[in-house]
């Protein structure tokens, strides 16, 4: 029997009660005044007037309580073919000499750095050397470019940049230095100070004054003892500021607190992912997303278990095996990753014959989430595995699951097809578009009443406005989460779809928006649109349209070429962007608004119906031809 209705009724009858009894698994410096404030911040603050320190909670009071000798982190990195391990006594002496360097730095409490680096275990040590201190970390995806980062650096204004000279992708080294040199270059905001972890794939340049060497600091930190302690910060305080895509190419700067965040996390381990300190726990994804940051960081250390930090895909390091080979070597309960890794799998080794080759008798769940988990591949990891494959639902800005099927509360019945039902501290309501509820069964705007739980952001950063207008405005006295979908009469959730321009391409969630704004500055296309496609590996990719400039007299081959290429030096490899084509005309209403919708459901073969507004029905039976004519028609 699961016990989900009754701790989900007792959240209902009194949530202040339910997260005041969570927070007790937290330690603070000072306790709250108020559980949830709701005259504090833009719709209430949690926590308020508790003091704490989240780097505290994650190693030194683990140190504290025993667990020195147990591994912390186990980095596993089949693309360079290094593994290490390193214990809670020696995360807390890393975190400890790196906070110390940050500080001869003048990094102070509330002080921004970025950090952008690859999936390695300083990653880590840096996002805690941060919050040992007060910083705020913004941590920002080794896939984007310096256009991308630059724009970060002059929202965030960093004090300090932390970073690697390389990445390191399949068959390719990505030097690093050279992006940060030109993103710096191109920011308007000059960050003082970069440190630079020298790795033998690449060296990086440095530059005299500005450019430190993380190794030779760290070595130095260690020769003199030189360390910092825990610096107590309100649970109020930003611990962290991390952008993702918005409807324009500005991405959205959102807030977490400290308090709040460590509450809700630790309840998650426990409650949702059934796993105890001291359990081997592994998110697949990548520090530079939220899952990396709530589930590859903050969520296992904080409840004291080991975290896995990989470096290598699902596939091609060197096979679709590597999954089963990192559970079984280091005893993984739980692994969390997205859909389209499994989709990888499935393509590479349909029969699951590699999984026969590792003893998995300790693994125990898998979790998914990102994008939505197709059936087919559900089934087939079930199949396969032999555990509960979970389904669950959130987002950046919530930092933990809106809806789950909480393994630690006791399974509900599966639904495929639906990430489950709402958490505790989430209060969803479907709505139409006059914010009307919705009866099980319509679809409409998947809403969280308000107040937002522990953890979800409090506003996006140095921009209340912003926040209100993109997400609390459109519904009044609801969080819009821009996801469509419906409740069935269980309560069960299905998500659809997004309700903006977002898509999501491999797990990873783009702006298309923003992929237009890049591709109407190419100075032949007069315009242009993005739209998100399905496709079998990732779930969705983006193609572009683009309509040249009368008289630029260009070669339509090579104007799509530089198209892919623009994104991809102004976005980054990751929006992963391959085609560009060039059309006559754009379909459009009357009004002059471009039918995107339209265009996708031609691509993914659904049945669309000829809007009644079009200007020209011509131009959608061109948008067909040439889509037809590069196969992108699905079930032709
Ligand atoms: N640094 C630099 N480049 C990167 C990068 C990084 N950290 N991460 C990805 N890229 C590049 C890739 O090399 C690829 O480049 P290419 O166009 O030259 O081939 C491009 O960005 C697109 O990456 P991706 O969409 O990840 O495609 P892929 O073909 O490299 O891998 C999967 C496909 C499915 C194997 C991979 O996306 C995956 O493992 N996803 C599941 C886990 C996950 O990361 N989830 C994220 C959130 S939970
Ligand atoms: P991100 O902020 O990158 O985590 O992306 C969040 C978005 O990914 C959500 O708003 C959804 O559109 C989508 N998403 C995340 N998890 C799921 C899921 N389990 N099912 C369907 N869509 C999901």
């Amino acid at each position: 029997m699961s016990r989900y209705h009754e701790v989900y009724e007792s959240w209902k009858t009194d949530p202040q009660a339910f997260w005041a009894e969570a927070a007790r698994e937290i330690s603070w410096d000072a306790p709250w005044e108020k559980v949830f404030d709701p005259e504090s911040g833009v719709y209430g603050r949690w926590f308020t007037g508790a003091k704490c320190n989240t780097c505290y909670n994650c190693v030194d009071r683990h140190v504290e309580a025993g667990r020195a000798e147990q591994a912390a982190i186990i980095y596993d990195s089949p693309i360079t073919g290094t593994k290490r391990t390193i214990t809670y006594g020696e995360l807390q002496d890393e975190v400890s000499r790196l906070a110390a360097i940050l500080r001869d730095f003048s990094v102070e409490k509330g002080d921004r750095v970025i950090i952008y680096m690859p999936m390695v275990p300083e990653a880590v040590i840096a996002m805690l050397a941060c919050a040992r201190i007060g910083a705020i970390h913004s941590v920002v995806f080794g896939g984007f470019a310096a256009n991308e980062l630059a724009t970060r650096i002059d929202d965030a204004h960093p004090k300090l940049i932390l970073s690697a000279s390389c990445g390191i992708e399949p068959g390719r080294v990505i030097p690093y230095k050279p992006l940060l040199d030109e993103a710096i270059e191109l920011a308007a905001h000059k960050p003082s100070t970069c440190i630079i972890l020298q790795r033998p794939q690449a060296r990086a340049g440095m530059i005299p004054d500005r450019d430190h060497d993380w190794s030779e600091l760290m070595n130095l930190a260690k020769a003199h003892d030189h360390r910092a302690g825990c610096v107590s910060v309100a649970a109020t305080d930003p611990l962290y500021i991390l952008y993702t895509s918005g409807t324009t190419g500005q991405p959205k700067g959102v807030v977490r607190d400290n308090g709040g965040h460590m509450v809700a996390l630790k309840w998650s381990m426990k409650n949702i992912y059934d796993v105890q300190p001291g359990d081997v726990y592994w998110a697949a994804s990548d520090v530079g997303w939220v899952v990396g940051h709530s589930y590859i960081v903050y969520g296992p250390l904080l409840h004291g278990c080991t975290t896995i930090v990989f470096e290598g895909k699902p596939v091609g390091t060197p096979d679709a095996g590597v999954f089963w080979r990192v559970i079984a070597e280091h005893g993984v309960k739980v692994l969390f990753t997205a859909p389209t890794a499994f989709r990888a799998i499935k393509k590479e080794d349909p029969q699951g014959e590699l999984i026969r080759d590792y003893d998995l008798s300790g693994f125990k769940a898998l979790f998914l989430a990102g994008e939505r988990a197709d059936p087919d591949t559900l089934q087939w990891a079930e199949g396969h595995l032999g555990v509960p494959v979970i389904d669950h639902w959130w987002q950046t800005e919530t930092a933990w699951a809106i809806a789950a099927n909480p393994l630690g509360l006791g399974l509900l019945p599966t639904r495929h097809g639906s990430p489950g039902v709402p958490m505790p501290g989430y209060d969803i309501e479907v709505l139409d578009e006059q914010g009307k509820k919705l009866a099980p069964g319509k679809l409409g705007a998947i809403c969280v009443k308000l107040p937002l739980p522990p953890a979800c952001l409090p506003t996006l950063w140095q921009d209340d406005e912003r926040f209100i207008e993109s997400y609390l405005a459109r519904f009044p006295g609801y969080y819009e989460t821009a996801d469509a979908g419906y409740t069935d009469e269980d309560g069960y959730l299905y998500i659809m779809a997004r309700t903006d321009d977002i898509i999501n391409v491999a797990g990873h969630r783009l702006s298309t928006g923003g992929m237009e704004e890049v591709l109407a500055a190419h100075p032949d296309v007069a315009e242009c649109a993005v739209v998100g496609i399905a496709d079998d590996l990732k779930g969705q990719i983006p193609i572009g349209f683009v309509v040249m400039k009368a008289g630029a007299g260009r070669d339509e081959s090579e104007v799509e070429a530089e198209c892919v290429q623009l994104v991809r030096d102004r976005i980054g490899a990751v929006a992963s962007l391959k085609i560009v084509m060039t059309v006559a005309r754009l379909p459009k209403t009357r009004s002059g608004k471009i039918l995107r919708g339209t265009i996708r459901k031609i691509a993914d073969g659904e049945e669309w119906k000829m809007p009644a507004t079009i200007d020209d029905p011509a131009i959608l039976d061109e948008i067909t031809a040439a889509l037809a004519a590069r196969n992108l028609v699905r079930g032709e």
